[in-house]
């Protein structure tokens, strides 16, 4: 029982400031409850609005590919310029310190390899363990007009409904298939029946015709990944025109971990979305970074 002698009367109640009810910054987030939103604040950054999601994830269905054969070696550097790390639990639990204080995003579909049909995925992660390893988001990957179009969109209403139940978010991954058409017609159906059905944030593609309309007709914030591994100022001119155009922040891999010096292009990468720095000034910062590296 704590000491209660001598108590002070309380006497600062400012009954002439009434009490500030802020909204939340994060688009379409302002009627989550306080964990979601408190979570969605540590992967977006409540100054800008925007992330930069490390995402190293891929050996869940590639294996150790190019520039991920060693975690250890390759990635952990990289993390001080990361906002998030999107990766899978045996990543995090064998490699990731638990000192960190980076937010993960956890990816709890899989089930698949290169080897055969991709969209047949499943969850692969029981709720339980997203809440045992602190995660801040749950990534789920949906194909629309994929073949198991059907089971991968229940797949992420499942993880909705789960991590609502926990406070935690589920980010909807929207595939493409080889023979699916990347245009603005398929990313603004993709994106918008991911967030009709629930998902707090979507991770899609960069087009260069039509992205604003995308980002403008989803409710919810769209993060941009990188694809396949590009020159340097290219990706940094498309992830500048993602922002330009409405994109909360990115979730690049290959063209962080692939690139020539990972740790100068992580932070110019970072500048293109956090500082608006244009792409030229950026790629001047990565040049700079990699002389002196
Ligand atoms: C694919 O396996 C994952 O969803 C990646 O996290 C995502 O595609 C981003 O990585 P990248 O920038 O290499 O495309």
């Amino acid at each position: 029982m704590p000491d209660v002698d001598n108590l002070k009367n309380a006497k600062k109640f400012y009954t002439d400031i009434p009490q500030k009810t802020e909204g939340f910054f994060l688009k379409g987030s302002n009627s989550l409850d306080w964990g979601m939103k408190n979570r969605l604040a540590r992967i977006f950054n409540p100054e800008t609005g925007r992330t930069v999601m490390l995402a190293i994830d891929h050996g869940y269905f590639q294996g150790p590919t190019s520039g991920l054969e060693r975690v250890d070696i390759n990635i952990l550097p990289l993390v001080p310029y990361a906002d998030t790390l999107m990766l899978t639990r045996g990543i995090l639990r064998s490699i990731v310190p638990p000192s960190t204080s980076k937010s993960i995003v956890l990816r709890v579909s899989g089930g698949t390899s290169i080897l055969k049909e991709l969209s047949n995925e499943d969850i692969a992660v029981d709720i339980e363990d997203s809440i045992r390893l602190n995660v801040c988001a749950m990534a789920v990957q949906v194909f629309i007009g994929g073949e198991h179009e059907r089971e991968t969109i229940i797949n992420m209403t499942r993880m909705v409904d789960l991590g609502t139940r926990y406070g935690i978010p589920t980010l909807a991954v929207t595939a493409v298939g080889k023979d699916m058409k990347r245009d603005a017609r398929y990313f603004r159906l993709a994106t918008r029946i991911c967030a009709e059905l629930g998902a707090h944030y979507i991770k899609t593609y960069y087009i260069d015709d039509g992205f604003e309309t995308v980002t403008s007709s989803c409710p919810v914030p769209i993060v941009v990944a990188g694809g396949k591994k590009i020159p340097e100022l290219d990706a940094l001119t498309m992830a500048y025109r993602a922002i330009q155009e409405g994109a909360s922040g990115v979730d690049m891999g290959r063209n962080i971990f692939q690139s020539e010096v990972p740790a100068a292009m992580i932070q110019a990468v970072n500048a293109v979305v956090h500082k608006n720095e244009t792409p030229e000034k950026a790629f001047e910062l990565y040049n700079t970074l990699k002389n002196e590296s």
